[in-house]
């Protein structure tokens, strides 16, 4: 793997190396010593983090996973406004230019696909950190290690997602991943013109996967061992009307399994109730958490493979 561009990468034989790399990695940060350990790892590498769209922690904890690496870090957060692009450079001459500043770029842009000619035309590694409503491979990377970490198993689980499933790129990515594992059925719940996408859709028919679909959240979640629940992804909508339709909230938790977990990528606008924030089984904020030490895997692994 020189980049990593899509879901379909992480394999559970890469993914089971990332995680016990990134657990590693967890214990090391608990001490001064492993700190400073960690920090002398990388001394002489730079990552690049390009983001044409909005983003708190995608940006951030690829930023803060180079840092406690001892990389250095250049970034722009406004790619789309204030890096040449608004010139009209193409992404190709962007990463032909940014590869003499940095030995890894991390990209986020509006455009479906963009990332891969992105990686096409570098020749350092290159990250997908979300393109359009195609793909967020590092969320799905982040998102299998916190239900190994919350569930204690990736096989056997039935993963419930629900919100916005037609323009989420996170259910997407997740989606994928999940199915390699032996045992996994899903859920799909949200209104008709939210559904789960039709290649999502026929990838898991191909590979035998149970899924069902449905508006039904609370008889859904009586099933679900993972609920993976999302925004409304207005910044993608033709029909600025359109609702998510559900919410999570506490009547909702009443019906959840006692073992089962509550995950979101975040930003959460009002689909989670704050009162649920309490519940253990709420592991979104841990969830984004965890982005640091899977980031930290990943940008260990490129580099060592490169
Ligand atoms: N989960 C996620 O991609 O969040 P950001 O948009 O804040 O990066």
């Amino acid at each position: 793997m020189d980049h990593l561009v899509a879901a379909k990468q992480l394999t559970p034989e890469v993914l089971s190396g990332l995680m016990q790399k990134a657990e590693e990695y967890r214990k090391l940060l608990e001490t001064p010593e492993g700190r400073k350990q960690l920090r002398e790892l990388y001394p002489d590498k730079v990552v690049a983090t390009l983001f044409y769209e909005p983003s708190t922690r995608t940006r951030l904890s690829h930023e803060s996973a180079a840092q406690r690496l001892g990389m250095g870090v250049v970034s722009t957060e406004n790619a789309a406004e204030f890096s040449s692009a608004i010139k009209g450079e193409t992404i190709e001459d962007t990463v032909r230019v940014v590869c003499g500043y940095a030995d890894a770029i991390v990209i986020r842009h509006k455009e479906t696909g963009i990332v891969d000619r992105a990686a096409a035309a570098s020749p350092v590694p290159v990250i997908n950190a979300g393109d359009g409503t195609g793909e967020h491979p590092t969320q799905a990377l982040l998102d299998v290690y916190t239900i190994w970490r919350e569930m204690g198993t990736l096989e056997g689980l039935n993963v419930l997602m629900g919100g916005d499933l037609a323009h989420g790129r996170t259910v997407r990515s997740l989606a994928q991943v999940m199915s390699n594992y032996k045992g996994t059925s899903f859920t799909f719940v949200s209104t008709p013109q939210l559904q789960m996408g039709d290649d999502i859709k026929a990838l898991l028919k191909e590979r035998g996967v149970a899924f069902t679909e449905t508006d039904d959240v609370n008889e859904a979640v009586k099933q679900a061992d993972v609920v993976y629940w999302t925004r409304l992804q207005k910044e993608r909508l033709e029909d600025p009307t359109l609702e998510a339709g559900f919410v999570i909230d506490e009547s909702v938790l009443q019906n959840m399994k006692e073992k089962s977990v509550i995950m979101h990528p975040l930003p959460r606008v009002s689909e989670i109730t704050a009162g649920v924030d309490i519940d253990p089984r709420a592991a979104y904020f841990r969830q984004s958490h965890n982005g640091v030490y899977v980031r930290m895997a990943l940008l260990d692994y490129l580099f060592s493979h490169k």
